[in-house]
């Protein structure tokens, strides 16, 4: 695997709308951002991912984009955006724009032009089809916020047009030269002003499985999973490595990939050398309970299923390529309530389930309030819920029979919205996110669970966080942690995630998931204590009498 620069780095997810608000509307903005970038500097990250910030009438925050050029006037102007550019480059910092691509707004001047004549050059940029109403659809795909993925073109009765994700969001045909040229020129012009790349949003929609035809139905709504139609697309590495070769590889920019469920023997296509993306997240944990039902049936994750999905996706990309390793993301739960039992969800759990993500082969990508240790919010009532795809899952979760009670509370356990939350800077109202009115109400935990409380207090969560960028870092142990084999140890058991990154040092990292003790045998000396999340060591001959929730890194002799 050829050596990058971005390998070493650490990377930060930053969820503008709720990040930091410095004008007082109650929406975060890269005025905001400019003024936390020392924070985020003294944490160590040196990638910074924003989340989209270009026009949008936000039907899906700021994913349904109606001009790819410009920035959307709640989050600033672009001379906001050429300071925050140049502020970040100023501290060594890179910045990664979001290119959501499979689709646009029905807002954007493009749907606006496709829908006024369908049939010119516009028309041509989307997926519209003749239709008469009560025709059958062309096909019974069910889009990803719910309901079929057509709808009634605007102003005319005799066309439909397709959306995989929300109806303001229609899908842009890739199948067009001329469209895929308008991206590409696109991406260029913000990669020659300077951006380090892009995180690349729902890419593996872009090829889609034509003509049109049904799938077999998977709920009552006789309508079927694009997932379905997405396990027969061919073809789409031609778009993508097209994509990359027109504008991230002569830039030599960064790119990540949301992908989910990729096929083990299209690894190298996708991030081996001379693939079309630089890395890909890793969702393999993120996806391991969900089925086909909704939130609703999806069980909780075990520590063994949680410890197994890591490990798989570390064995398929070993030699292969590198990929970036969350616990969440502004589409999920947060990681520490997803993830964690319960009993769990103390600091030390919190700090465990970090490290052992953190010190995985691969780019640690952090999300805005993970290194708090932020957890999911409670919401009392389906309409403090802002996030389209959540009130979809609490209406199919009533639909199967659920009262709005049971319905509310398996919407609360994976709402997108525990993520999007304000991020909890200190115990002032509002957390310190803004003097106004935050647009989705701050976790009721920021009195207690903020930045102020940790920042300087050694055993905090935060002050955990420094130090796993600090070892990642530290030139002694960087060649192990940034490219040693991930070598999996004592999988036999059940509440223990354990690997040795093994690279010119062995390091052995080990997490207790669970309340009560658990003895890890040692295979080697103990040659230093690289991290401990706490204060004690029970060491006991050649074995380690681990605690609940303890979280430990070895190197051994
Ligand atoms: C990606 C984004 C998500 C969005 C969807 C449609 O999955 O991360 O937030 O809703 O694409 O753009
Ligand atoms: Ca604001």
């Amino acid at each position: 695997m050829e050596r990058k620069w971005w390998h070493g780095k650490v990377a930060y997810q930053i969820y503008p709308k709720s990040f930091c608000d410095a004008n007082g509307d109650g929406i975060g903005d890269l005025r905001g951002i400019i003024g936390k970038l020392d924070y985020l500097k003294e944490l160590g990250v040196d990638i910074i991912w924003l989340s989209p910030i270009y026009p949008s009438p936000m039907a899906d925050q700021g994913y349904d984009i109606a001009d790819y050029y410009n920035i959307d006037p709640r989050f600033g102007t672009m001379a906001d955006f050429d300071e925050l550019l140049a502020e970040t480059k100023k501290r060594d910092m890179y910045l990664v724009m979001d290119l959501v691509v499979n689709h646009c707004s029905d807002e954007h001047e493009w749907f606006q032009k496709a829908c006024a004549d369908p049939d010119g050059k516009y028309g041509k940029y989307f997926y519209i089809q003749d239709h008469k109403e009560g025709d059958p659809l062309p096909c019974n795909w069910r889009s990803y916020f719910g309901g079929p993925c057509w709808d009634k073109l605007p102003g005319r009765d005799d066309k439909i047009y397709l959306h995989v994700f929300h109806k303001k969001q229609p899908d842009l045909n890739w199948e067009n030269p001329e469209l895929r040229q308008e991206v590409y020129q696109m991406v260029n012009w913000w990669l020659d002003k300077g951006v380090a790349g892009f995180r690349i949003d729902a890419i593996i929609n872009i090829k889609k499985c034509l003509p049109f035809r049904d799938y077999p139905a998977d709920r009552d709504d006789g309508l079927s999973n694009i997932g379905n139609m997405l396990e027969e697309a061919t073809g789409i590495m031609d778009f993508l490595q097209e994509m990359a070769d027109h504008t991230f590889i002569p830039h030599n920019a960064f790119s990540i990939g949301e992908l989910f469920n990729e096929k083990e023997e299209e690894l190298p296509l996708f991030i081996g050398d001379g693939g079309c993306f630089s890395s890909i997240f890793d969702f393999a944990p993120t996806v391991v309970s969900r089925g086909p039902k909704g939130w609703y049936a999806e069980p909780d994750v075990t520590p063994r299923q949680y410890r197994d999905a890591c490990f798989s996706t570390q064995r398929k990309a070993e030699g292969v390529g590198y990929v970036a390793n969350i616990i969440e993301n502004h589409d999920e739960p947060r990681g520490v309530s997803h993830f964690l039992p319960p009993e769990g969800r103390c600091e030390a759990g919190k700090k465990m389930l970090g490290g052992l993500s953190f010190l995985l082969k691969g780019l640690p990508f952090l999300f805005q309030g993970q290194e708090l240790g932020m957890e999911n919010t409670v919401f009392h009532d389906i309409s403090e819920i802002d996030d389209c795809n959540t009130l979809d899952e609490y209406q199919v979760a009533l639909a199967a029979g659920l009262t709005p009670e049971q319905a509310l509370q398996s919407v609360n356990r994976l709402s997108r919205d525990n993520a999007r939350t304000p991020v909890q800077w200190d115990a002032s109202p509002n957390a310190g996110f803004t003097t106004g009115t935050p647009w989705l109400a701050v976790n009721p935990n920021y009195t207690w669970l903020n930045l102020a409380e940790q920042r300087g207090r050694p055993d905090s969560i935060y002050e955990f966080y420094r130090l796993l960028i600090t070892l990642r870092k530290d030139p002694a142990y960087a060649e192990t942690l940034v490219y040693g084999k991930t070598e999996p140890y004592l999988t036999e058991r059940d509440n223990l995630m354990a690997y040795f990154r093994r690279g010119d040092k062995t390091i052995l990292v080990a997490g207790n998931f669970q309340a009560g003790p658990q003895d890890l045998p040692l295979p080697g000396e103990i040659k230093t204590l690289l991290l401990n999340n706490l204060n004690e060591l029970d060491l006991d001959g050649s074995a380690v009498r681990l605690s609940g929730w303890q979280l430990i890194a070895l190197e051994l002799a």
